[in-house]
């Protein structure tokens, strides 16, 4: 019975709704829309509600245990965001209201542009992109136009260092540029002689993934944005891992031009939860009139002198980049964040997150070898493999880790790390469960010598074992088949 689908349990007749009392005119329905056979599941009101709490009981989710997926920081999202998220005044919004009627909603948008130029230190801002990718593409195609309009016509290429994220030279091809991959120095930063080498005045700018994928704050930065700024060019920060610098450092105030947040990661929203992102983009002075339209701005109505807010398109914008005016759930989750923590929350937050990843590879280096040893920012990378027992691989580390009932990190990413773990604890953990990751990691480097097998061949208690993963994506089963037909 408790293995069923819902489609199994159903029975012809039985039926879990009570449909209202009809208080409408009857009128007959459009036959030309109706089908003839709608297969769908007869069960009653249990069927259904054992069906869903047995999905959800298969599922790992942030509010079971620790989620420490470097680069994805999956941090708890407190409660209170979702609830300012839901409240009937925002979910009743329609896009095509008349300004004079979502004056609410323009206030939140407002407010939340000038917080994030104000961590950030940048003079523009906007909303719209709808995820971290987004707002790469959005930046990159800003800084295009910025150089297009100035006659530069012969910059054609971004820099890439290959600490960099993946979605980093993705947004670069896609915006139609060539992409130059920087190698890393020995210290994780990036090399300053290949940069140098690369730089000329076919270079639109530089992409820079700081703290970079191996979870290190680059130790030149300054000298960086001098050089990519002499030939010419602009900088382009991934602020995706601004969790490890709020409060403590502003990326405009270092001369960083054009930079994308990752709201879902930074100001709580689950990220990669399945659910909508939202990636800001903020601008350094020259650039604020290439924003793409809308934007909001705070004006005096005359009458009564208080704030009005209205939609406004920057004049040499680079067009919308998104239907209406962005994920809109996503901006409140991430204002209501803001405003609980305030700024001295925002910097505890960074504080925290940098403090729980250097103390988790204090307690297992020595036993996991790290390949660029230093002081990490929110994350860092250790590599999944032993000298002494070679059969054993990253992804077996992982899946050992199901078994004891947490998540796994990151594996295999960044790509310049020899069996990738990437662990990200995030500042939302406790001493206590960082401890006891930290042990469940030891332990399992012991098993790795001891029995090998055992990580081979786990996770053992999983509702789903090792699966094919070449054949989930080729041949992915979207909808139902009942299990005999497949
Ligand atoms: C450093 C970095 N840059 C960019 C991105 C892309 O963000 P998104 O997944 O919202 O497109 C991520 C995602 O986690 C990231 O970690």
């Amino acid at each position: 019975m408790s293995e069923q689908l819902i489609y199994e349990l159903s029975v012809p007749g039985r039926s879990g709704t009570r449909p209202p009392k009809l208080d409408v005119p009857l009128t007959a329905l459009p036959t030309e829309l109706l089908r003839d056979k709608l297969p769908l599941p007869e069960v009653s009101e249990i069927d259904l509600v054992r069906h869903y709490l047995r999905l959800s009981q298969l599922n790992y989710s942030l509010d079971h245990g620790m989620y420490p997926l470097g680069s994805c920081t999956m941090k708890y999202n407190p409660k209170v965001n979702e609830a300012a998220a839901s409240l009937p005044g925002f979910t009743g919004l329609h896009p095509r209201q008349d300004e004079a009627t979502v004056q609410g909603a323009l206030y939140i948008m407002y407010q939340l542009q000038e917080q994030l130029k104000e961590i950030g230190g940048f003079a523009g801002m906007t909303l719209q992109p709808a995820a971290g990718a987004h707002g790469e593409l959005t930046g990159v195609l800003i800084m295009r136009k910025y150089q297009l309009d100035r006659g530069e016509m012969q910059r054609d290429t971004i820099l890439v260092p290959d600490s960099a994220h993946g979605t980093n030279p993705a947004s670069t091809h896609m915006s139609g540029l060539r992409v130059v991959e920087i190698p890393s120095d020995e210290r994780g930063n990036v090399d300053l002689a290949a940069l140098k080498s690369q730089l000329s005045d076919r270079v639109v700018g530089l992409m820079l993934t700081n703290p970079n994928t191996l979870g290190l704050f680059d130790e030149n930065l300054l000298e960086i944005i001098e050089l990519v700024h002499e030939c010419g060019g602009l900088v382009y920060g991934d602020g995706a891992n601004m969790n490890a610098l709020l409060g403590i450092m502003r990326p405009g105030d270092a001369g960083i031009d054009v930079m994308h947040f990752n709201l879902h990661k930074t100001f709580s929203t689950p990220h990669g939860g399945g659910g909508p992102g939202s990636g800001p983009v903020g601008v350094a002075e020259q650039l604020v009139e290439f924003l793409p339209g809308p934007v909001v701005r705070q004006a005096i109505s005359v009458e009564d002198e208080f704030p009005y807010y209205t939609l406004h398109t920057p004049t040499q914008s680079i067009g919308p980049v998104k239907s209406f005016w962005g994920h809109f759930g996503v901006i409140v989750r991430a204002y209501t964040y803001i405003r609980m923590l305030g700024a001295e929350g925002l910097r505890r937050t960074a504080e925290h997150a940098v403090l729980n990843a250097n103390y988790l590879l204090r307690r297992i280096e020595g036993v996991y070898h790290v390949p660029y040893n230093r002081l990490c920012q929110h994350e860092f990378v250790v590599e999944g493999h032993f000298e002494d027992a070679p059969e054993v691989h990253a992804l077996d580390i992982a899946k050992r880790l199901i078994d004891y009932g947490v998540h796994p990190p990151t594996n295999y990413f960044p790509l310049i790390v020899h069996e990738a773990l990437m662990i990200e604890p995030t500042e939302t953990e406790s001493k206590q469960s960082v401890d006891h990751y930290a042990e469940l990691l030891l332990k399992i480097a012991v098993e790795a010598r001891e029995t090998p097998e055992l990580l081979q061949e786990a996770p053992h208690n999983a509702p789903v074992r090792r699966m094919d993963e070449i054949r989930a994506a080729r041949q992915p089963i979207l909808r139902y088949v009942p299990v005999d037909s497949r």
